[in-house]
């Protein structure tokens, strides 16, 4: 009997996973649009490049945001959490200040920065849709 019953929770864990999986997008898809990286790119330069750099190699004291030393460090991440951690700490000298939409477009921007390519729509700012897409090596 309670063999049964913990093949039962297996197979209900196994569905819980395989929809999990199934529901999640890589950031290799197309997930957000050209012009929204544009604007981004735009208040990049306006609110990051100057600690960050304008072509985003970082400077001084900040991290660059392109290449391996920042990808080795998402890789695995979703992009929601890319836009969390902005959100919440970035500018580092007064963070807290940007929108959702501000923040998402910039990230749309760093992602086209790290050669993700663009695609058809923009990357929604809702926060459980930005958490299904995964930032992963190029396949
Ligand atoms: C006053 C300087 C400064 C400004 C302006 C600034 N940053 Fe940063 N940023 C830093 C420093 C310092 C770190 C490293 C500390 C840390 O990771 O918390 C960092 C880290 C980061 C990281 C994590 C990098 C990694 O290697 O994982 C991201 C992403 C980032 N910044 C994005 C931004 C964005 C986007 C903006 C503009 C909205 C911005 N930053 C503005 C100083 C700055």
């Amino acid at each position: 009997m309670s063999t049964m019953r913990c093949a039962t929770t297996t197979a209900l864990f196994l569905i819980l996973i395989a929809s999990a999986v199934a529901a999640s997008r890589s950031a290799w898809s197309g997930v957000y649009s050209q012009d929204q990286a544009s604007r981004g790119q735009k208040a990049y330069n306006s609110q990051c490049a100057r600690c960050h750099g304008e072509a985003l190699l970082g400077g001084e004291n900040s991290p660059p945001l392109v290449d391996r030393e920042f990808l080795d460090k998402w890789y695995g991440k979703s992009v929601g959490s890319l836009v969390d951690f902005t959100r919440k700490t970035m500018p580092s000298d007064g963070p807290g200040k940007l929108s959702r939409r501000q923040c998402t477009d910039i990230i749309a921007y760093l992602l086209s920065a790290n050669g993700f390519p663009a695609g058809e729509s923009d990357l929604d700012s809702d926060a459980a849709v930005l958490n299904e897409i995964l930032i992963q090596p190029k396949p």
